[in-house]
């Protein structure tokens, strides 16, 4: 593409991990979307029961209650902040340091006692002991880690003999003809802006990332852009000439995206007794909200929890063909 080997030649952009890339500049990670971290649940809420699902689907395919778990890349604090009332503790470890200081504020505002925070070097070991925990939960964390197969590696290593992983992820799948660039622009503050671009080579499984940062209001660009949501085919070669002036760094983070395949290949090659792929409690409690008509629908969050959970358990266990890039669970 024109664009990116513009960027490439012209920018020369630093290479980062994506912690430093975009994770680290992000109030929110969610945009303050997440139910109960951000939000009072809402039972009226599609999305409020697809959250109570996925909530549940990483409790129970890590083995349910009272256990120990580790969240790896809580971003807000999700599933950490979530399981942590059912669980005896919770340990999220991120690499951006900005997002452990707003699950540390979560926690705090949501007087959750029980669930620790901590960050370290993104290309590191993890640094937590051998076989210290009964689970793992990671949410579209691990693909954005500079090495996931590692990273896996290091999972296995801290759970302890029958722990249990489960992970889902990005797969690249989803995007589709057309979908493999895309453009997202965010404000810094009020006189610096952001571009960040995406670069998806799908048959090989990684995306190129680049973070373009400008000493120009986000209004500005979007005014040069010609539209107040631009879309990649937006950005142009003449623009970025024009803008280029005001460019206060731009970096680069290439990311591996796995398919369920190749994930479940992964896993089973670095010794985990059990690799499933299955369905998710998410889907599950989409079915159960969509099942039901809006005056017999549940509404509090007791009532729906009753109502979803025995689908969820089902789910999680129901294997899922991996060509459809399901949720996986791992048991050591
Ligand atoms: C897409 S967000 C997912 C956040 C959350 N799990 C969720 O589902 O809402 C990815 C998270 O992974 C974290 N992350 C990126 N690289 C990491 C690494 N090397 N180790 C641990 N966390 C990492 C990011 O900082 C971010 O919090």
């Amino acid at each position: 593409m024109e664009v990116f080997r513009w960027i490439e030649q012209q920018l020369t952009p630093q290479p980062c991990s994506t912690d430093v890339l975009i994770y680290d500049d992000m109030d929110s990670q969610s945009g303050y979307s997440l139910p109960i971290i951000y939000q009072p649940f809402d039972g009226t809420k599609e999305s409020h029961w697809a959250d109570r699902g996925s909530t549940y689907d990483f409790l129970d395919a890590t083995g349910g209650e009272n256990r120990t778990l580790l969240d790896f890349g809580p971003g807000d604090g999700w599933p950490s902040l979530l399981v942590a009332p059912f669980t005896r503790k919770v340990v999220g470890l991120d690499s951006s340091r900005k997002r452990v200081q707003v699950c540390r504020e979560n926690a705090r505002r949501l007087g959750i006692t029980n669930a620790e925070f901590i960050s370290y070097e993104a290309a590191a070991a993890l640094p937590l002991p051998h076989d210290s925990f009964d689970g793992i939960t990671a949410a579209s964390s691990v693909e954005q880690a500079p090495d996931p197969r590692s990273i896996l590696a290091e999972f296995h290593r801290i759970l302890r003999p029958g722990g249990r992983l489960r992970i889902c992820y990005e797969d690249l799948a989803r995007y589709q003809e057309g979908r493999q660039q895309a453009m997202w622009i965010s404000d810094l503050d009020q006189q610096t802006c952001k571009i960040l671009l995406y670069d998806r080579d799908i048959p090989c499984e990684y995306v190129i990332q680049y973070a373009i940062t400008l000493a120009m209001p986000r209004q500005e660009l979007l005014e040069r852009l010609g539209s107040r949501s631009p879309t990649f085919s937006h950005l142009t070669l003449s623009l970025l000439k024009q803008v280029e002036p005001m460019v206060v760094k731009t970096r680069r983070s290439r990311t591996i995206h796995p398919s369920g395949k190749t994930w479940a290949h992964w896993l089973k090659d670095l010794g985990f007794n059990q690799v499933m792929p299955t369905h998710s409690g998410k889907r599950a409690a989409i079915a159960m909200y969509r099942w039901f008509s809006d005056a017999k629908r549940p509404r509090n969050m007791a009532d729906v929890d009753d109502t979803i959970r025995p689908a969820v358990r089902l789910a999680v266990n129901l294997e899922c063909p991996l060509e459809l890039n399901p949720h996986i669970t791992a048991v050591k």
